[in-house]
């Protein structure tokens, strides 16, 4: 089974840079999700990996095949790459049924008829269609269209699966259950995926890497938890989570080691950093995510300014001074607007960046100055 090897690869139209220079290896069984906001050259990566779309530099390796070299003009074609693909506007052909339609694919491979009928009740079964097999595709859900889709692009066995947004027009309930059903598939199939999506949830949720980007630029390739717990740099730290990480520019200066004073928040404090960090006094920005904010009691004192309960958790922001921070608590709570509220920043997970170039220097704890 294949590993997939991108080497310094880059896509120019005319002048701008779709994709710059993106190196990257997933692995045999990897279940990829290319995340980042609209533009950012998902598709184009997608595309590029699957013979689509020819790269301006670079190397492709599936497997140890070289698929692509701007070097050497080796340029091999879709068809010959053993890959699969599902769209976002995944097309059945409407004149045939459900069975049809998955066996469609089979025949072009001249499968033998009985391989092929075993084949479509394998994959009938698998999405649980069997019960639609006799239907043509306008007498389905979009839903039960897109599982269609999904067994028709596994039949063949693709040894790697490329989805583009194949769940972006479903409704949300629809979409959870696919989300399972793909990851569940995942590890059926014993196939490599790679899918592209921009919702940050979903990436979290399926992968087993992220590779989130920026204008053509890498920004982080690493487990869902990773990207959550250690992002690179500001931008993924933004774009990961939700609600979205508190940032509150600081200025710090080292007092020891890795441990550096600021005001923040109205109070004096220590961040107790577990990272060596070169410089000893720089303008910071701190992150804490929503859910390290615990409300109710604690040093910094602030006031509620609005209150969105969701069912199972709460999204509380609070005035404090001229900053706004942001917490998560689960359950169901219903403040009064403008409520005084204490609160604490706990555990040893608040993030330092730097603010000019956007790195995250170190992981750490905050304390007060005593
Ligand atoms: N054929 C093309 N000619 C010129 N520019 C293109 C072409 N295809 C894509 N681009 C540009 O390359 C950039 C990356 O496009 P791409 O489709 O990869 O984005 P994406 O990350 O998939 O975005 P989305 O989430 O909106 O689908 C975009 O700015 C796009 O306008
Ligand atoms: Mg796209």
């Amino acid at each position: 089974m294949p590993k997939i090897v991108l080497d310094h690869v880059t896509k120019r139209f005319d002048k701008f840079v779709a994709v710059d220079d993106l190196s990257l290896v997933i692995e045999d069984r990897d279940f990829i999700t290319l995340l980042g906001p609209s533009g950012c050259g998902k598709t184009t990566t997608l595309r590029m990996i699957a013979g689509l779309e020819t790269p301006t530099e670079g190397r492709i390796t599936i497997g140890d095949t070289v698929v692509f070299d701007s070097s050497s003009g080796v340029d091999i074609s879709p068809a010959k790459r053993n890959i699969g693909f599902l769209f976002q506007n995944y097309a059945l052909w409407p004149h045939m049924t459900v069975y049809d339609n998955i066996a469609f694919g089979l025949e072009n491979l001249k499968w033998s008829s009985s391989d092929i009928d075993k084949r479509v009740r394998e994959m009938l079964q698998m999405l649980k269609i069997e019960q639609f097999e006799k239907r043509y595709p306008s007498e389905l859900s979009g839903g039960q269209q897109q599982r269609v889709a999904i067994a028709r692009t596994l039949a063949p066995s693709p040894k790697v699966l490329f989805m583009d947004e194949p769940l972006s027009n479903l409704d949300a309930k629809l979409r959870l259950e696919m989300r399972s059903e793909l990851k569940r598939l995942h590890v059926d199939t014993d196939s490599t995926f790679v899918y592209v999506t921009h919702d940050q949830m979903e990436a979290m949720a399926l992968a087993t890497k992220i590779c989130l980007m920026e204008k053509g630029k890498l920004q982080q390739y690493a487990p869902p938890l990773e990207v959550y717990d250690y992002p690179a740099n500001l931008f993924v730290a933004d774009f990961v989570g939700n609600p979205t990480m508190n940032f509150l520019p600081v200025d710090a200066k080292r007092v020891s080691g890795n441990t550096y004073s600021f005001s923040m928040l109205g109070k004096d404090l220590l961040f107790k950093g577990n990272c060596a960090i070169e410089e000893d006094s720089f303008k910071a920005v701190v992150g804490i995510r929503p859910e390290f904010i615990k409300l109710g009691e604690g040093q910094f004192s602030g006031v509620v300014y609005t209150t969105l309960p969701s069912g199972m958790e709460t999204t509380v922001k609070i005035k404090c001074g001229d900053d706004m921070v942001t917490a998560v608590v689960f359950g169901s709570v219903d403040y009064s607007h403008s409520l005084d509220m204490n609160f604490s920043v706990s555990g040893n997970g608040i993030l330092l960046f730097s603010k000019e170039s956007g790195k995250m220097l170190s992981t750490g704890t905050i304390e007060m100055m005593s």
